[in-house]
């Protein structure tokens, strides 16, 4: 009988090809993990036949929290511990902004949280709704700050305020009230709150840390995403200016290439410092729910990167089992075990 081996134990590490995975609609619903997710994550860390490791990084477009929480909360989540070194979310790739624009105005995510996450990443001079409408109330006729918010906001004369970009951290709490303000900021003369350009094509540009139009939360349907909101403000500022003014919009997050590249940048960190692996991988697993975002983005990459992305959709989030996805996944699997149970099998 053979001497069954201890997985824990063994220091066997999988060199040539990692697992990359999206959060919502794979790993988690609705703050609750996808129950296969957690034995997924134990087959990563050693508990499979082959008794080896297998490295692997995160790569969602939610956020409006530090990745330092972000990673707190999927360890509870999925029961271990998981590292801001192999975390990336939405917003991740906007700290290589912070040296460009001096003010900035940052949009969504509870509270204050995502100005601490922007002032984290470097920015110097952080503005917020709340702080607009601290100066002037009459900016959102129906929303007024609480008591708390009206604590954490800040008194700023926004006389001499010049917006240089906004940034959309998080999902909007209050989609009127941020449109307006994020109108108000494209319609100005050059970013001046309070001023009118006659020919709206001064304003600063928009940068969103994603471009998801729906996403999957603890609903049985999919749910309205930041995506909705870009289009919602694109369509009114356009109404608003009768076609005439000009927009600068831009969306990081997944499907973007430069989003895959910098995973891969942080991948190959992540590997040699977590892991002691040099050069890159052959495969990289990325497993997601989302057609227009995940796999769309892996199958992107996969045509410049000199390694093999491999797409593979799950059934548990926003891909729904008999349709035709948009984006052509290399393989399609029930849920996110069946996923790395694929890579491995393919590997082995
Ligand atoms: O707001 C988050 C959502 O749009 C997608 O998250 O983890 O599926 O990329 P994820
Ligand atoms: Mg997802």
């Amino acid at each position: 009988i053979p001497t069954p081996i201890s997985p824990v134990d063994s220091d066997a590490v999988a060199d040539s090809f990692v697992f990359a995975f999206d959060i919502d609609g794979v790993l988690v619903r609705g703050g609750n993990p996808i129950p296969e997710a957690i034995e997924a994550m134990r087959v990563l860390d050693g508990e499979n036949e082959y008794g080896m490791k297998i490295p692997h990084i995160f790569l969602t477009n939610g956020g409006g929290k530090t990745e330092e929480e972000r990673c707190g909360d999927l360890s509870r989540q999925l029961q271990r511990e998981i590292k801001s070194g192999q975390f990336i979310c939405g917003h991740t790739p906007m700290r290589e902004m912070a040296e460009k624009y001096k003010t900035v105005l940052v949009i969504g995510g509870e509270g204050e949280k995502c100005r601490l996450v922007a002032e984290g990443y470097g920015f110097k001079d952080v503005v917020t709704p709340g702080d607009i409408i601290k100066h002037n109330a009459a900016t959102t006729p129906f929303r007024k700050l609480t008591p708390e918010e009206l604590k954490n906001s800040r008194e700023r004369n926004f006389d001499d305020v010049v917006i240089d970009a906004v940034f959309v951290f998080a999902d909007s709490r209050d989609w009127a009230g941020d449109i307006q303000i994020m109108l108000d900021v494209a319609m100005s003369q050059g970013g001046r709150l309070g001023t009118r350009s006659e020919t709206f094509d001064q304003g600063p540009p928009f940068y969103f840390s994603h471009n998801d139009v729906v996403w999957s939360a603890a609903h049985e349907h999919v749910r309205l995403g930041m995506g909705a909101l870009r289009r919602m403000f694109e369509i009114t500022f356009k109404d608003l200016t009768e076609g005439k003014g000009k927009l600068h919009t831009h969306a990081f997050g997944k499907p973007q290439v430069s989003t895959f590249e910098f995973a891969e940048r942080l991948m190959q960190t992540w590997r040699s410092t977590e892991h002691g692996i040099s050069g890159p991988p052959q495969t990289v697993y990325f497993v997601g729910d989302t057609p227009e975002s995940d796999i769309r983005g892996t199958n992107a990459i996969n045509d410049v990167a000199k390694n093999d992305w491999y797409s593979i959709l799950v059934k548990t989030g926003v891909y729904q089992e008999g349709t035709e996805p948009a984006y052509k996944p290399r393989a399609t699997v029930t849920n996110v075990l069946d996923a790395v149970n694929h890579g491995l099998q393919r590997e082995m």
